[in-house]
């Protein structure tokens, strides 16, 4: 099998992680029966800054039609209004692909790197699956009055019958396929947002399709809490995308840091985006000391989704042993290892 996939290192630290991932990925491929070739685009600040493009949509539709997948490192610069790179980039994809799950894994790979006192792997092994296309990123709303006193500022939450449910049955299927705790949590406002009572409805209704699986449900603010003081509760979480977008940041840290965690942004069945959560980290840029795990941690992802799932795991394993051992000794960016330090240590491992 031979993939073709689509970096897009961005801005900041992004081609600094996406570099080392791309280097694991090489040499996982070499131990599988399969074949990876990477064609880099150059989209983000820089080539902004340089060329006023963004991300056209000739070529967002081209790596579309033509890649298995695209790997991100990450987008934002300090140089330039906020979001007006992220937006075409990411958003671009997410929207334009009608990539509809982000799948956060939060998985701790060893005790000493839980901020949370007494929990240990087997305490943190979740999946948070984040609707990616509606909410308050719809772009629904504006601002009125801008500058004066009688500004006026409206951001509307969008739910769909078809958003809902479709990113609910895709939590289900993980809670089967991953066979372990067998649970899904919806995690909405519900109370106070009357009109997420579409998410408790669409839930219990895709629900009874799955008997096998056990139905839960936690506030948001609740969620916080249980995800910090037990995290252990959880195995697939349902979530709308703003409140996905903050639990998920929690679930990070619960699982180590940022330097860690990585998502899917995924259609089934179609071109996706993998990338670490982090964001370009921009005071790190050029130093070289940014943990490139979270974007390892993609790749190892974006090779589960591609079917690779031998070559996943070898990843995930890889970096559980480095980390465990103490090898890896954090994820933060004064860990003493360089970044592409890291990355050698993952490739050599992944080539045992
Ligand atoms: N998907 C994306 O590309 C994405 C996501 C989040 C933020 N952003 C953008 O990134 C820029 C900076 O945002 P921010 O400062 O809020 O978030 P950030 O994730 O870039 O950084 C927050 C802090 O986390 C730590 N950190 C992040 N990544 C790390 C790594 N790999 N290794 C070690 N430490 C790491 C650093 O201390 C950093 O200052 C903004 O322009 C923002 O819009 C992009």
């Amino acid at each position: 099998m031979n993939y073709h996939i689509a970096t897009i290192g961005g801005d900041g630290i992004g081609p600094e992680v996406t570099a080392e991932a791309v280097k694991v990925l090489k040499a996982v491929a070499d131990r599988g029966k399969f074949q990876i070739d990477f064609t880099d685009y150059p989209y983000g600040t820089d080539h902004y800054l340089a060329t006023g493009e963004l991300f056209p949509n000739d070529v967002r539709e081209a790596i579309r039609t033509t890649k298995s997948a695209v790997l991100l490192g990450a987008i934002g610069d300090p140089r330039v209004e906020p979001g007006l790179v992220e937006r075409p980039i990411i958003m671009g994809m997410r929207f334009g692909w009608d990539l509809y799950v982000n799948l956060r894994p939060v998985r701790l790979y060893a005790e000493h790197l839980c901020p949370i006192k007494n929990k240990k792997p087997e305490d943190i092994d979740m999946v948070v699956v984040r609707e990616n296309t509606e909410d308050l990123y719809a772009g629904i709303g504006g601002i009125l009055k801008k500058g004066t006193p009688d500004e006026v500022a409206i951001a509307d939450m969008v739910f769909t019958r078809k958003g809902c449910e479709r990113v609910i049955r895709y939590a289900f299927e993980q809670a089967r396929a991953r066979g372990k705790k067998k649970k899904v949590t919806l995690v909405d406002k519900a109370n106070a947002i009357r009109a997420m009572d579409i998410w408790t409805r669409t839930f219990a209704e895709v629900g009874m399709e799955y008997p096998d699986i056990e139905k839960d449900h936690a506030y948001i603010d609740a969620a916080c809490m249980w995800m910090i003081k037990n995290p252990e509760w959880f195995d697939v979480v349902v979530v709308s995308n703003i409140f996905g977008d903050i639990l998920t940041d929690i679930g990070a840290m619960v699982q180590g840091g940022l330097g860690i965690a990585a998502s899917g942004n995924i259609h089934p069945g179609q071109t996706s985006m993998f990338e670490p959560i982090h964001g370009s980290a921009p005071k790190y840029k050029g130093k070289h000391v940014a943990n490139p795990l979270g974007a390892i941690a993609a790749g190892a992802m974006m090779l589960d989704y591609l079917g690779e799932k031998k070559a996943a795991v070898r990843i995930e394993d890889a970096m559980a042993r480095l980390l465990l051992s103490k090898r890896i000794p954090s994820l933060s960016a004064d860990s003493g290892l360089k970044t592409s330090q890291v990355g050698d240590m993952v490739a050599e491992e992944v080539s045992r």
